[in-house]
């Protein structure tokens, strides 16, 4: 009897370490697994077509926008009259008249983010910077334009300025001068650019392109009519 208990311990634990050593190998459970400090297996479903459902897709969100979708223009600018004909090109020449030297070649970049208030840059200009094509009040200018007011700003090369910021004063020879540059959005089937100034009290006028065939020079206005009835209202596109 003395020995019959630890020989009966002895036997059934050589029949559990056998247990354990035949099973061990073949085991390949989560829980045999995660005691052993290995990954769990992927689940049997993974991947596989359940039948009547579809795999969900994985949609995947960008962090930036994708390179294609930033467009970039490049070119002259055409001045058109609003009948269609073709009045001239923006020059390379201070003051931009639109005719009487070589024709300014510029730049524009427009995103699917950013579509309006764009700047455009010269990038073949002779004269001295800045290189900026925006408005500006030239010095002494009032700097608001509007309907019923005869104001007006001049078609010019201006510092860089941000998009619907209000006018920037900036130092130049006559004192201070009031420029916007980022006033631009450009239709991607015409080309056509249209401007959109933002007035020194944060507000939105009409800005209408004038050509003044008298100093051969354009202008904006907030009121043709009002400004000068023998301006033309003209059209400005990006060509080749
Ligand atoms: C500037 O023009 C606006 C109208 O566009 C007018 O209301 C304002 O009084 C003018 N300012 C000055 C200083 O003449
Ligand atoms: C671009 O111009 C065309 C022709 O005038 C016009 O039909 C279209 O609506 C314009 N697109 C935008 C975004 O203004
Ligand atoms: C209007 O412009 C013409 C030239 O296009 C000029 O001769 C005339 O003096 C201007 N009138 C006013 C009121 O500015």
């Amino acid at each position: 009897m003395f020995f019959q208990l630890p020989l009966r311990v002895f036997l059934f634990s050589l029949i559990a370490l056998d247990v354990l050593a035949n099973a061990s190998p073949t085991e390949n459970t989560n829980g045999y697994r995660l005691a052993r400090g290995l990954p769990p297996l992927p689940p049997r479903e993974f991947g596989r077509k359940k039948p009547g459902f579809e795999p969900t897709p994985v949609l995947r969100t960008r962090a930036s926008p994708s390179p294609s979708s930033v467009v970039r223009y490049t070119g002259r600018l055409q001045v058109r009259s609003s009948d269609g004909s073709t009045i001239g090109y923006v020059q390379d020449k201070l003051g931009l008249p639109v005719s009487g030297g070589s024709d300014l070649t510029i730049s524009m970049t427009a995103s699917s983010t950013r579509k309006k208030q764009l700047n455009i840059v010269a990038t073949t200009a002779s004269f001295p910077s800045p290189f900026y094509l925006g408005a500006s009040n030239q010095g002494s200018g009032n700097a608001t334009i509007g309907t019923g007011s005869s104001t007006f700003l001049q078609f010019s090369n201006v510092q860089k300025t941000d998009a619907l910021s209000q006018p920037v004063r900036v130092k130049s020879g006559n004192g201070d001068t009031s420029v916007e540059s980022a006033i631009w959005a450009i239709n991607s089937t015409t080309k056509e650019l249209t401007a959109q100034y933002v007035n020194p009290d944060g507000s939105l006028p009409n800005t209408i392109l004038v050509y003044n065939d008298a100093n051969d020079r354009l202008y904006f206005v907030g009121d043709t009519a009002a400004f000068n009835t023998s301006v033309a209202q003209v059209n400005l596109f990006v060509v080749n």
